[in-house]
């Protein structure tokens, strides 16, 4: 095999050829289906008359092929390379091709394959390729008619993109469905689904009088978790009416659930195509965190219809164009319907810890990056969670008032059409009359860049000088970095009053919470009547992704937490408060001296519990100590078990003093109220699974007793499994055993129950848990072909099980290696994704780093997918 090229976005042209109109027929088998596609093909008016037609095309048995009705001769065309040649074409003509492809065979899950029997799609970004001979890329639009063949009485259900238009009978016990999408899109939105599916139906009626019919379309055995997916596409509809003023365009939205999915869902239009863990919830098999993930998600999928599908991507480095924009609104979503603070706490705590590894790794690259080999590989937290932070701060720039009016210019300028990022920031600009020029760079440079601060208090002019250096640390291909556009929003709380100090910058007053610019290496503010001592309190609300070094003392930190104004830099006093403690605790053990805990962190604690906190889901969120994950990305060197061994002593000398208050809290927080998805009851059992999480770190009896009687009493599956997971880390297995037993016995028909069960038990700490990972690899249920069991299973253990993933012996290593190289050849883009934690090898000792890096050469030793050979060639670079 020769080496997979990269491909350049400085490359980019318009194609010879686009496509306006899509005629398909699909005659579906397992084995061989055929696709018949008719294509109204015109010269792009920018692009030079004569060209070759040139199509993508993979996996297909070309059958026939025609222009204007004329069969091509063996020597008209050319199949080869990456797909289908004709050499001379007219500058308007009529392409008929028919293609056999093999569903079954599919097992990379991407263009039409089989799952539970049920035939789908995935054609983002690269998969409709594997379906017909096409111009597959984002700046061909065309509208499509799709008419689906299949066996009646197997596949009751076809359903494609936009309004069925024609259905009946065939000979052979076969029937069609004919659809028709009048809106023009690329081929990646493409969809297809056939099967023998049951729908849960409801309508809407848009602000503008339009009336929609909504279907979700599941198997049989999960019409009973519909419910909540239905609600939530509900909810996301007006919300995207009210804040975007963007209503729905079709008669009918879709959404199936499918059981064999890469990723989370795909928003195909007017089909969206959903991960069955991704829609399906119930109270007994779906825990708050999955209910609360499946409304974001459907809410995403929705929202994509305008920032996506009717405003779509010129070629994929735009992809941060629909990806970080679509985060940035279900974040905004999800702000409003639930507690907000916490949805920005849960956010960027994920965002620190995973996006900050990413961004300071061989695999960093920009929210647009300028060349790639493989862009399945770009689907990555850098693009969507980067890209949404990004949004934020443009938001955040010009004003909420001026960023809709930017919105509203943006969808209306480009709608039906396939467009760039400066096209979106230009709007924004334009919008506002805010120059954003150097805030562009957010784009194209890649890295986490880092502000030092520092400040002093002149006690005699009561002023208070803060220093603020910015630097962004060298990634590969880029070792040159420019100073970016950050937005730092702060107050200066005062030491005596507890109270957001007045803030008069350069003789002007901002108020008591206020942004200011940092746009050098290097920038002084000075503020002026300063009535007190204060203690700053920076990037609010987490105003920019950027790392910020402050030197603060611990008192300084419990100050804020007990007094910022700000929610979530409250929560963050208190992370950086308990990361001080744990610092000192990782060097008492690698020293081999005694731990000792700091009783600030104690005191911190004793008062969050004591100070009457009515948000329950703040309170939890700061009650929880910051990650082994997030603890490591700290960390120069990380040392998995000096970190867990710390944190467990935290969490056992927090037990320890305070247990008395903990069980108070598990007392207070009990219910016997049926089940709701809603923010209180979710705050309620969050903060008290967090005590309950506590006395088990002590293995308390009164907490033993609690977990047993929690899992026993079955209310729902939070508390369930909870309870389940607490007990399976404990050393107690006379306990956990016979719970893990009942628990898989009874859920053993339930796939998304069972990836929990799998789950679970693979991020217990102890040292046997490698062994059952093997162990599980063998049971009946599992298989590499289910990405959903294939993360379950492996991908909790390598990323969520630090100790044991990163034994010294290498063995975690060896059997993720193992997983990525059969992976490899079954599904590329899960294999790619699943290396990801032996990418990280330089942020650990030598021995380790020898182990992973001999995993990664063995891995590069195999005959690799071109997705698998971009992330080990750049891992080992
Ligand atoms: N556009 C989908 C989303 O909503 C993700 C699809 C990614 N597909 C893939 N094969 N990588 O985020
Ligand atoms: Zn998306």
């Amino acid at each position: 095999m020769s080496e997979p090229q990269p491909i350049y976005l400085s490359d980019y042209r318009p194609p010879a050829y686009r496509v306006t109109h899509a005629e398909l027929t699909f005659d579906l088998d397992p084995a061989a289906t055929r696709v018949k596609a008719r294509l109204h093909v015109e010269r792009h008016p920018q692009r030079e008359a004569g060209a070759s037609l040139e199509l993508e095309g993979e996996q297909l048995t070309l059958r026939s092929i025609a222009i204007d009705g004329q069969p091509l001769g063996e020597e008209e065309y050319k199949i080869g390379g990456t797909g289908l040649t004709v050499h001379r074409v007219p500058e308007t003509f009529l392409l008929d091709t028919e293609v056999e492809i093999a569903p079954d065979d599919n097992t990379a899950l991407s263009g039409l394959y089989r799952s539970s029997g049920m035939y789908c799609t995935q054609c983002e970004a690269e998969g409709f390729r594997r379906i017909t001979f096409y111009p597959d890329r984002p700046d061909v639009m065309a509208t499509f008619s799709t008419t689906v063949i299949g066996d009646a009485a197997s596949l009751p259900v076809l359903l494609s993109n936009g309004n069925p238009v024609e259905r009946g009978e065939l000979p052979g016990g076969r029937h069609f469905v004919t659809w028709d999408d009048p809106h023009p899109k690329p081929s990646y939105l493409f969809a297809l689904v056939a099967g023998d599916l049951k729908k849960i139906e409801d309508r809407f009626t848009t602000m503008s009088g339009r009336d929609v019919t909504l279907q979700l379309w599941v198997e049989e055995e999960n019409l009973d978790k519909t419910e909540h997916a239905m609600a939530s596409l509900k909810r996301a509809m007006t919300w995207d009416e009210e804040t975007y003023g963007r209503e729905y365009d079709l008669d009918l939205f879709m959404i199936v659930a499918v059981n064999d999915f890469n990723m989370g869902a795909m928003e195909n239009k007017g089909l969206n195509i959903f991960n069955s863990a991704a829609v399906l919830t119930h109270p007994h098999t779906a825990t708050d965190a999955a209910f609360q993930r499946v409304e974001s998600i459907v809410a995403h999928e929705y929202f994509h219809n305008w920032s996506g599908n009717r405003v779509t991507c010129r070629d994929w480095f735009q992809l941060s164009l629909k990806e970080g924009f679509t985060v940035f609104r279900d974040q905004c979503f999800s702000a409003d319907i639930n507690s907000a603070p916490v949805k920005r706490i849960e956010d960027v705590s994920f965002f620190r810890t995973a996006q900050f590894a990413e961004d300071a790794g061989p695999t960093a690259h920009p929210v647009r990056p300028d060349h790639y080999i493989e862009i399945g590989n770009f689907y990555t937290l850098t693009i969507y969670e980067k890209g949404a932070q990004i949004v934020r701060m443009l938001s955040n720039l010009v004003g909420e008032a001026a960023f809709r009016r930017g919105s509203d210019l943006y969808f209306s300028r480009f709608d039906g059409q396939a467009v760039t990022i400066e096209d979106f920031v230009d709007c924004m600009a334009e919008a506002s009359g805010e120059d954003l020029g150097q805030f562009l760079l957010w784009y194209s440079q890649a890295g986490t860049p880092e502000i030092d601060a520092h400040g002093e208090y002149d006690y005699a002019n009561a002023e208070y000088r803060l220093i603020l250096r910015q630097r962004t640390p060298a990634t590969p291909g880029q070792s040159e970095k420019q100073a970016l556009h950050i937005p730092v929003r702060l107050g200066l709380v005062g030491t005596k009053s507890g109270r957001d100090l007045p803030l008069t910058l350069d003789g002007e007053a901002l108020g008591t919470d206020a942004v200011i610019h940092l746009r050098e290496d290097e920038q002084e503010f000075l503020f002026t009547d300063v009535s007190e001592a204060p203690v700053p309190s920076l990037l609010r609300d987490f105003s920019a992704p950027v790392k910020l070094h402050f030197p603060y003392g611990r008192e300084d930190l419990a100050f804020l937490q007990a007094h910022d104004s700000d929610g979530f830099n409250r929560w963050d006093a208190g992370q950086r408060l308990a990361l001080l403690a744990l610092d000192d605790l990782i060097a008492a053990h690698r020293n081999g001296v005694e731990k000792v805990m700091d009783s600030r962190v104690v005191d911190a604690f004793r008062g969050l519990l004591e100070a009457q906190i009515d948000d329950k889901a703040v309170l939890a969120q700061m009650l929880t100590l910051p990650s082994e994950a997030y603890i490591a990305e700290q960390q120069p060197l990380v040392d998995v078990d000096a970190i867990h061994a710390a944190r467990t002593f935290v969490r056992q000398s927090l037990a320890l003093a305070l247990r008395d208050d903990f069980l108070r809290i598990i007392e207070e927080n009990r219910s016997d109220a049926p089940y709701a998805p809603e923010p209180e009851q979710i705050a309620a059992r969050s903060l008290k699974n967090v005590a309950l999480s506590y006395l088990m770190a002590i293995e308390d009896e009164a907490g033993l007793e609690i977990a047993q009687q929690q899992f026993a009493a079955d209310r729902n599956m939070t508390d369930v499994r909870h309870a389940l997971t607490l007990m399976v880390h404990s050393s107690r297995s006379d306990i956990a055993d016979p719970a893990l037993k009942t628990f898989g016995e009874r859920w053993a028909h339930d796939r998304l129950v069972m990836d929990q069960w799998f789950s679970l038990q693979v991020t217990r700490p102890q040292a046997d848990v490698l062994d059952r990972v093997k162990f599980l690899m063998e049971h009946p249920a599992f298989s590499l072909k289910n990405p959903n069991r294939v993360r379950a299973l492996i991908g909790t253990f390598a990323n969520q099980n630090p100790v044991n993933f990163h034994r010294d012996d290498g063995a975690g290593y060896r059997l993720l290696a193992d997983t990525v190289i059969e992976l490899n050849r079954l599904n590329p883009e899960i294999a790619a994704r699943l290396i990801t934690p032996l990418t990280r090898w330089a942020r650990f000792d030598e021995a380790r780093q020898e182990l992973m890096r001999a995993e990664l050469e063995r891995i590069r030793a195999e005959e690799l997918s071109p997705n698998v050979y971009e992330v080990v060639e750049k891992a080992l670079a």
